[in-house]
């Protein structure tokens, strides 16, 4: 028996405008896949995926989570349990301690001030020195997070997620600041961490190569459309070629 969707999006439409940058995309997703989502600048990556985030209204068509209208979810401690974003500036508070911005994942609903007395209960404080130690943090617990380097900052948030434990996590170009060995450290940990929990995970990516390497499925989008949707090893160099290429209809 197949398992249930976790993601379904039917003929989904998002225009800011008249720009159109999402066009009528459909697709499922289920529980446990790991999924890059590439293609050029511009093809509305990132929209899609603050669009499955709930950040940004749709404008047209379904956008399902566990077979419910995602706009059914109310935002808060409920849907934090469901959806997680890491996002390139990773959201961190910089001037907290490092096991503060863990706690928040875990107090998405609370705010930061009570995430500050969090740590006065000794298994809240267990729970992120555990999960620091799972991302090779457990010494920087008690820094301050903006003294940390952006690969260092990356992990923290990847603790946090690790707190907040999302049945989705949404990824948008999360190790594009990073040299190319943070990188793929990063994104080793990221998908590691996903299919241990049986987590689904969606992260875009400008890296063909790293989403060859680490992920089952590829989306590719092109002009606010699904490109191809295929499994990883079916994804062929010339198809890619195709993607990227630069000069559309012009020779003929
Ligand atoms: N808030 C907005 N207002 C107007 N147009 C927008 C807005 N956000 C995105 N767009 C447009 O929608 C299209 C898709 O943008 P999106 O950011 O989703 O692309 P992307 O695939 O993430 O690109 P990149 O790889 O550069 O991050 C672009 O043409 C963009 O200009
Ligand atoms: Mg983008």
């Amino acid at each position: 028996m197949s398992s249930k969707n976790k993601i379904e999006a039917n003929n989904l439409t998002k225009h800011f405008e008249r720009k159109i940058a999402l066009s009528s995309l459909s697709f499922t997703i289920k529980q446990g896949e790991l999924i890059a989502l590439i293609g050029p600048s511009g093809a509305g990556k990132t929209t899609l995926l603050n669009s499955i985030a709930g950040l940004v209204p749709i404008s047209g068509g379904e956008l399902l989570i566990d077979g419910q209208p995602l706009s059914t979810f109310k935002k808060g401690k409920v849907f934090a349990k469901k959806v997680g974003v890491i996002r390139q500036q990773f959201d961190l508070i910089g001037p907290l301690a490092v096991i503060h911005n863990v706690l928040a994942g875990k107090l998405s609903d609370w705010g930061t001030f009570k995430s500050l007395f969090s740590l006065l209960i000794t298994q809240e404080k267990d729970i992120a020195l555990k999960a620091l130690k799972r991302v090779g943090l457990p010494e920087k617990a008690y820094e301050i997070t903006s003294t940390l380097s952006g690969g260092e900052q990356q992990r923290v948030a990847m603790a946090r997620l690790l707190v907040q434990k999302p049945e989705v996590i949404l990824a948008d170009e999360p190790v594009a600041s990073l040299d190319p060995a943070r990188a793929d450290d990063i994104l080793a940990m990221l998908t590691k961490i996903a299919a241990e929990e049986n987590q689904t995970l969606i992260t875009s990516l400008h890296s063909v190569e790293y989403a060859r390497k680490y992920f089952n499925r590829i989306i590719s989008m092109k002009n606010g459309e699904i490109f191809f949707d295929l499994p990883t090893e079916q994804v062929s160099d010339e198809l890619l070629a195709e993607l990227y290429q630069i000069k559309s209809g012009g020779v003929g």
